[in-house]
């Protein structure tokens, strides 16, 4: 027998912008209330309070943050919080234990569209790409010229990649096409993956002070919040490239704006900063030897379409009482 839409359980979607299909999925089974950000704006907190109450789910992502008072907000009836991202540090996992409420996220299918662009945005940034088609553009390309735009090759150099988990790893098989001289990486312990790609296990210290290429690719958790320190930026070469796409959190950024602006390092590819979006006026964005994207790591038509379903799905396994696709533990 099927029950009437008042009879069904309720769920809230913080954006009316994610795929379609995986709202309606979430209307076969729920009563669906959907937050319209394209016409109102982004969800602010003191709204969410409010949605929130009486909701069985929330499927929801990382311009929402789920802090301790939204899901305070949510119990008792709050069963299910399933965020459209791998990241999980704009949930309070805390809050989330103590009130019994599981946790639903998207590893896995955003894999290679995340490594895909943190070579794009390293390629961007070392081949100096944005200078380059900006001067296209203004009028400075006026003839060929042999000192003009050179960039770092990645053939022969050493690549440091901080932090050895999916992304990571598809980030160094990505890479080694490009016949590095080695390829290093820091992780709690060794990666058979790894080694089967010819890539070595050593200290962040050692990684930083080798590397020509610097790519951070770590979960944000409070034990990496900040891993990359003043003084560890310190210990970067001066030819150093930096690229960031995991979260912006993990790197004391005041310290690599006053590294970049010295040329202590060469430069910096971020798809992740503080905060985001950057303000304007913001000491990142006059540098010319950054490279910033928006935070569109996993933006490939299929990595978000896979993301929406799998976030959709989630949310439906608690209601059914099977285990959950992806289950964040
Ligand atoms: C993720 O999935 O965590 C990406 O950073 C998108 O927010």
């Amino acid at each position: 027998m099927s029950s009437s839409p008042s009879k069904k359980l309720k769920v809230l979607v913080t954006r009316s912008d994610y795929l379609p299909s995986s709202i309606e999925l979430l209307r076969q089974h729920f009563d669906v209330e959907c937050w319209d950000n394209v016409n109102n704006g982004p969800l602010k907190k003191e709204k969410f309070l409010q949605l929130i109450k009486g909701k069985f789910g929330v499927y929801t992502s990382t311009s929402e943050p789920v802090d301790e008072d939204v899901i305070a907000a949510g119990v008792p009836s709050l069963r299910v919080v399933s965020t459209m991202s791998v990241g999980v540090d704009h949930v309070c996992l805390q809050a989330l234990k103590v009130n019994n409420v599981r946790l639903g996220y998207t590893p896995g299918v955003l894999t290679e569209a995340t490594a895909e662009l943190t070579v794009a945005l390293l390629l961007a940034t070392s081949r100096r790409l944005m200078e380059a088609a900006a001067n296209v553009k203004n009028g400075g390309w006026t003839s060929w010229s042999p000192q003009w735009l050179n960039g770092q090759g990645l053939h022969g150099s050493i690549v440091g990649i901080v932090g050895y988990g999916r992304i990571g790893h598809s980030i160094a098989v990505k890479l080694k096409g490009f016949s590095p001289k080695q390829i290093l990486y820091t992780s709690r312990k060794e990666k058979p993956e790894g080694t089967e790609i010819g890539a070595t296990l050593t200290d962040l210290d050692t990684l930083l002070k080798r590397s020509d290429f610097v790519i951070v690719s770590i979960a944000l958790t409070p034990e990496t919040k900040g891993i990359i320190s003043r003084s560890k930026i310190a210990l970067m070469k001066e030819n150093a490239i930096f690229v960031n796409s995991g979260r912006g959190g993990l790197v004391d950024q005041d310290a690599l704006v006053e590294a970049l602006q010295q040329k202590r390092i060469l430069a910096a590819g971020l798809d992740v900063m503080t905060p985001e979006p950057l303000p304007l006026d913001h000491p990142l964005m006059k540098l010319d030897n950054v490279v910033l994207l928006p935070h569109i790591g996993s933006a490939s038509i299929k990595a978000r379409g896979d993301m929406a379903q799998l976030a959709a799905e989630n949310i439906i396994a608690v209601f059914k009482g099977t285990s959950m696709p992806a289950e964040y533990l």
